[in-house]
């Protein structure tokens, strides 16, 4: 049995990791958050059924048994972690060395979307980017500081008025941060998290020595890493498995496992390429009013051939998924799975196994597809490696493998009770990507799944 076990998206976010990573945690000790901040938005159900959002905090906070790590690679904002723990019984323990999210991080994430305009990255504004900067500036301001209120309270007044400088020269901005507002609206929190404060490496090492069970949950995921992640599209943290190292502070042997989690479709929210997505979500609604409710119901039970399948596939899926960002409320762009994309994240990251999320989502679509190649418009070239720079998509399209859909997979608990089309899809994608997949997602909430290995094993 694996001691630890890392848990990181395989396409652009919202992939369902939280859901899985509380699977997990079943039989574990600890969770522990190594990259990203409260740019994340993990939707969760507790053992009431009851719906419970968190984002900086990690999913462990609803599982009284667990104790919660935010370790030295994130950027905390700390009003968002009180919110996301409140009226909860939780051991949270905070890295000394992750960095802090103040409200000057938020404007400056908002004025550089601004003055990007139409090359603006579609960030979620809370200021993820900028943190992460003054960290790599050496300006940042870390946990550690929250049990020196004194020495922090002045390091604030100087941060804040050479931000307050920048927002007037360089964004020519009349927006400014108060110093004296900030400190007094973070003082309690600021004794509240001074006790959580730690050098979470050493306790997790220790931990391991103890024969405690981890989980290493991720947030965004891996086409959005700073490094190998549709850039400049992509958050400001490394997502991907060597963020796990350098995001805890814990070395090579530690990490049991991967687990990359992956949904069964694709989605993207914020700006960059995604070849699979049916249509831009502006476009859709306009296209699809020609067709009535009728011809929508053939064209999506594969009856007729419609030039809008793919539209309206998108859109049903949107809508019965719930397709909108748990941070930022906005539509998810929808689209195909796409395979090029996820072989370069079972690479990346050396994935020993996949989670394969909201395959009900699914259900009832005539004609899957699946993305195995890129093919340049007009035939000439195709590309089978996701590229890093995705200028070279240009003018390309996904090359589609199409599957024969399923009635539902909702309920099912074990795999070969499963429609045969859908065991037909995971084999493929399974071969395709030569990684087995070790759980299959098939609802919402907790045991809404299909095991096909034990997840510690
Ligand atoms: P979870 O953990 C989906 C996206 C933003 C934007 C880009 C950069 O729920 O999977 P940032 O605010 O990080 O500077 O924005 O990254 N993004 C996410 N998309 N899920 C997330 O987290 C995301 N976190 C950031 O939409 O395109
Ligand atoms: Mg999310």
């Amino acid at each position: 049995m694996r001691q630890t076990a890392a848990i990181t998206g395989a396409q652009f976010g919202d992939e369902g990791k939280g859901a899985v990573v509380l699977e997990y945690l079943k039989n574990a000790d600890i969770c522990v958050r190594y990259n990203g901040g409260n740019n994340a938005g993990h939707t969760l159900y507790d053992q009431n059924d009851k719906e419970v959002k968190v984002n900086i905090a990690p999913s462990g906070i609803i599982l009284p048994h667990i104790t919660n790590v935010i370790a030295n690679g994130c950027v905390v904002d700390l009003e968002v972690l009180d919110d996301n723990i409140k009226g909860l019984e939780t051991r949270l323990l905070i890295s000394d060395a992750a960095h802090l999210i103040f409200p000057y991080h938020q404007l400056e994430d908002q004025l550089q979307e601004e003055a990007k305009k139409k090359k603006a990255l579609g960030t979620t504004g809370k200021g993820i980017g900028p943190a992460y900067a003054d960290k790599v500036k050496r300006t940042g301001i870390r946990a550690g500081m929250l049990r020196k209120p004194k020495e922090l309270e002045e390091r604030l007044r100087e941060i804040v008025e050479i931000k307050n400088h920048e927002f007037e020269r360089l964004y020519e901005s009349d927006k400014r941060i108060d110093a004296e507002d900030i400190i007094k609206r973070l003082k309690p929190l600021i004794t509240r998290f001074a006790s959580a404060v730690t050098d979470t490496s050493i306790y997790l090492h220790q931990a391991i020595k103890n024969g405690k069970r981890i989980v290493f949950e991720g947030a965004q995921a891996a086409l959005l890493d700073l490094d190998h992640g549709t850039y400049p599209y992509v958050t400001s943290s490394n997502t991907t498995i060597g963020g796990v190292l350098t995001g805890t502070g814990l070395g090579l042997k530690a990490i049991g496992k991967v687990v990359g989690v992956a949904k069964a479709y694709a989605t993207r929210v914020g700006e960059g390429p995604m070849l699979t997505e049916g249509e831009e979500y502006s476009a859709i609604k306009q296209s699809l009013e020609k067709l009535t409710a009728g011809e929508i119901l053939k064209v999506m039970n594969g009856e007729i051939e419609d030039d809008n399948y793919d539209k309206l596939v998108s859109r049903h899926i949107r809508e019965g998924a719930n397709e909108y960002g748990a941070t930022t409320g906005r539509p998810r762009r929808v689209g195909w799975l796409d395979l090029v994309a996820l072989k370069k994240a079972v690479r990346i990251n050396g994935m020993d196994e996949l989670a394969l999320t909201r395959l009900d989502c699914l259900d009832g679509i005539g004609k899957i597809k699946v993305c195995t190649a890129y093919q340049q418009k007009n035939g000439e070239r195709q590309i089978n490696e996701f590229p890093n720079d995705q200028e070279e998509l240009i003018d390309f399209e996904p090359v589609y493998e199409i599957f024969k859909g399923w009635e539902s997979t909702k309920v099912i608990k074990i795999y070969k009770e499963l429609p045969k089309s859908a065991k037909e899809y995971l084999r493929f994608i399974q071969d395709f990507l030569e990684t087995p997949i070790a759980m299959i997602r098939n609802g919402p909430k907790q045991g809404d799944y299909i095991q096909t290995k034990d997840l510690w094993r």
